[in-house]
């Protein structure tokens, strides 16, 4: 990112993210509704290969890692039993004027030493708890026992399917077992686009291990995840280890890191990593009555395995993604003068791999050459779009913007007529140079494929 005002470049995104469609307001027709954001195709295309890359490295890749996609709605012992009935909650303000409500830890103090209401400058009341879990009721009965709560997070759908996976599957610890999926909290003030927001999606694992051996798998993990982040394509200059301190831990964690990012708003957590010692399955086999215990068959002993616990939210990704991809630079000579703005996404995470154009669009020859180089590329990539809109100047500054590294140009030069030495090659214009080579058309899927 070259020069670019850290309080503008939030503005910025959110509205190329528009503009473009990757993400849009939630019911926006309606005036919206705070802290939910709808994906547009190319959010989902994004937001679908950072799943496909997190599954590859975290699950697919290995032989220990067992992937479930439990239910949304679980049974409300779940919640008692794991605490957070109790307390999964923040401290909320409120402003007896206007009643509008904050977060205290998120509002200043002011001058006087007290925190006002940023509204109306009220003095705020006094701090209470809010359980920011979203309930609901199941079936028809409205009565207390009907109460289900949406889930604030994914790990405890895999805390309540750790037996069967025993049962199923007889993995030898260490193992994990990941999930990804939608987690709901009622955040207080929702803010900063998709970073607080109330329905969000994560990617957990809980990984079993026995517990002398947890800050070995711990120290692990963390190396897999920063690992990963480089992977995708975060800019890992911008991200910090926190080590959360004992008064500030989770209820059910005895360490945590959280992986900070400099968001341009500040920084702020992107990930967290946890050792959850055995609270949860302890606590679900007291609750349930039905034993969690490991047999182990080498020490022939029976145990709670102890549990470390990398978290990811998916949004959170795709933010910090957009914040490290966005590029803006002047060019003193080439394409064009203007301001070019381009997301400089990895082509394994970008949602559109390669975009196809005849030079002229209304050239029945060129336009069928292109077709069929595109129908080539589109069965083989699948992401890879078609652009004939406006002149080439304009479209390779579409693409740019939307971080597509290949714009692939079919001319008179492939239908053999500069000479017939260039016949059946294409120009690849590269999306973060500008610079445009020839690839004969039968080298194309392989050579995209070698920088996949
Ligand atoms: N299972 C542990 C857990 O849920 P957490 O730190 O509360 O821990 C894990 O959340 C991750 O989920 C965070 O690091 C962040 O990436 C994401 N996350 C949490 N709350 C979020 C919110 N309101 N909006 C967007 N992402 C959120």
């Amino acid at each position: 990112m070259n020069n670019i005002e850290q309080d503008n470049l939030m503005e910025k995104l959110q509205s190329l993210a528009k503009r473009r469609g990757f993400i849009y307001q939630g019911s926006e027709i309606y005036g919206g509704l705070a802290g939910t954001w709808d994906y547009g195709p190319l959010g989902v295309a994004l937001k679908n290969n950072i799943k496909e890359s997190w599954r590859k490295k975290f699950v697919s890749s290995r032989t220990d890692m067992y992937e479930v996609d439990a239910a949304i709605l679980m049974n409300s012992k779940v919640w008692e039993t794991s605490g957070h009935v109790n307390t999964f909650s923040d401290p909320l303000v409120e402003c007896p004027k206007c009643k509008n409500r904050y977060r205290e830890d998120q509002v200043e103090k002011s001058a006087d030493g007290f925190l006002h209401c940023s509204n109306c400058d009220e003095l705020l009341g006094p701090p209470r708890q809010f359980n920011m879990m979203f309930a609901t009721k199941i079936g028809a009965m409205e009565d207390s026992a009907s109460t289900v709560y949406l889930r604030p997070e994914t790990a405890q759908g895999i805390f309540v399917n750790f037996k069967n996976i025993v049962d199923s599957f007889h993995p030898k610890l260490p193992f994990g077992i990941a999930q990804i999926g939608k987690a709901f909290r009622n955040e207080i003030t929702p803010r900063d686009f998709i970073f607080r927001v109330r329905e969000l999606e994560q990617m957990e694992i809980e990984y079993f291990v026995n517990p002398a051996e947890w800050e070995k798998y711990f120290e692990y993990l963390k190396d897999e995840m920063i690992d990963w982040m480089g992977v995708i394509g975060i800019n890992t200059d911008k991200v910090h280890e926190l080590n959360v301190a004992k008064e500030d831990l989770a209820h059910y964690s005895d360490r945590t890191i959280d992986f900070e990012f400099d968001f341009p708003f500040g920084r702020k957590e992107l990930y967290g990593l946890a050792y959850r010692t055995d609270y949860d399955l302890s606590k679900h086999s007291e609750g349930s009555t039905i034993s969690l215990a490991y047999q182990d068959e080498e020490s022939k002993t029976k145990f709670i395995p102890h549990v470390i616990e990398p978290s990811f939210g998916v949004d959170r990704t795709v933010l910090a993604l957009l914040a490290s991809a966005y590029t803006e630079d002047s060019p003193t000579e080439g394409e064009s003068l203007e301001t070019r703005v381009y997301l400089k996404f990895k082509p394994s995470i970008a949602p559109v791999i390669c975009a196809v154009s005849p030079l002229l669009k209304n050239k029945p020859e060129l336009v069928d050459k292109a077709k069929f180089v595109f129908g080539m590329l589109k069965s083989e990539f699948g992401r890879v779009m078609w652009d004939d809109n406006g002149n080439i100047g304009k479209r390779y500054r579409r693409q740019d913007e939307i971080g597509t590294p290949w714009c692939i140009v079919i001319d008179f030069d492939t239908l053999g007529e500069g000479g017939g030495e260039m016949k059946d090659t294409v120009t690849i214009r590269d999306r973060d140079t500008g610079n445009q080579e020839r690839v004969a058309i039968t080298d194309l899927i392989s050579k995209i494929k070698e920088q996949l």
